[in-house]
């Protein structure tokens, strides 16, 4: 089964299209080795209201990937989620086939690329290795950070056609003709959530992430058409995670 599919099944089990973003402030050494039961009660509390969980170098660098990390993505497993490594891939394809080799050995079901870096010998390797094993690739169309319109919003030459055509519409195409398991468009740009979902349709889904803390509305979002909402620091650093989980499940919820 695809990691689209699983993930689809995934959040009808769970009634669910949130994705915990798993991420923490820097700790200082004595700290650090409180992140794991940080994170680990922080899953189990938002559990019943996710369907998938995202990790980053939030806990990659201070727990390492096999040792912390691995074993919350079992944890992450054994409670029936799918998980998804947030590493934004964005390297030369001999470097990145490794970096996908050794997340995908961790265990995650799926792995965030940057499309900026092109097909041959950029994501070529990447979905090679993703296809091998029958994991997920999620492509980057348009950030949810300010300075996205700097590159995702560039007004590029479309080499094929000799037009003019915006950046992440390119990207947005290409996700399609390559098939790839999910698209990021951030939540605070629900116009480009819209005008990239006119174009891939519900044949792949948008990953939206930017809810909460970064100012992204839920209902706006799922309106111009994201599928799964990715929320970080407004669940994993809340008072009450199971709470504030709860909340955003409910305004979010699948008919
Ligand atoms: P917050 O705390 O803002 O966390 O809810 C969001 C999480 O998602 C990551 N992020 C992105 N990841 N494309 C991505 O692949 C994006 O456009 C994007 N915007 C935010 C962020 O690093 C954090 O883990």
């Amino acid at each position: 089964m695809s990691f689209r599919a699983k993930i689809e099944q995934t959040s009808k089990n769970k009634k669910s299209n949130i994705v915990l973003a798993l991420d923490f402030p820097f700790e200082t050494p004595e700290n650090r080795a409180n992140l794991f039961s940080k994170a680990e009660s922080v899953l189990e509390a938002v559990n019943p209201y996710i369907c998938a969980v995202k990790f980053n170098h939030h806990l990659v660098l201070p727990l390492g990937t096999f040792d912390g990390v691995q074993r919350l993505v079992k944890r992450t497993h054994d409670l029936g989620l799918m998980a998804i490594m947030d590493c934004k891939v964005n390297d030369i394809g001999a470097t990145n086939q490794v970096i996908a080799e050794y997340y995908y050995a961790a265990s995650f079901d799926a792995l965030i690329a940057n499309p900026f870096i092109g097909w041959e010998e950029g994501l070529k390797p990447i979905f090679d290795v993703a296809r091998k094993l029958h994991r997920g690739v999620i492509l980057l169309v348009y950030m949810s950070h300010k300075g996205a319109s700097e590159g995702y919003g560039q007004t590029i030459i479309d080499t094929e056609k000799s037009e003019k055509t915006l950046q992440y519409v390119s990207f947005a195409k290409k996700a399609l003709k390559l098939e790839a398991d999910g698209v990021v468009v951030g939540a605070t740009y629900p116009e480009k959530i819209r005008e990239v979902h006119e174009i891939i349709g519900e044949k792949i889904p948008i990953y939206s992430p930017g809810i909460g803390a970064q100012g992204g509305e839920i209902a706006a979002a799922l309106k111009a058409g994201a599928r799964y909402l990715i929320v970080g620091r407004s669940l994993a650093q809340a008072e009450n995670p199971a709470e504030s989980a709860r909340k955003i499940r409910a305004l979010a919820k699948l008919e």
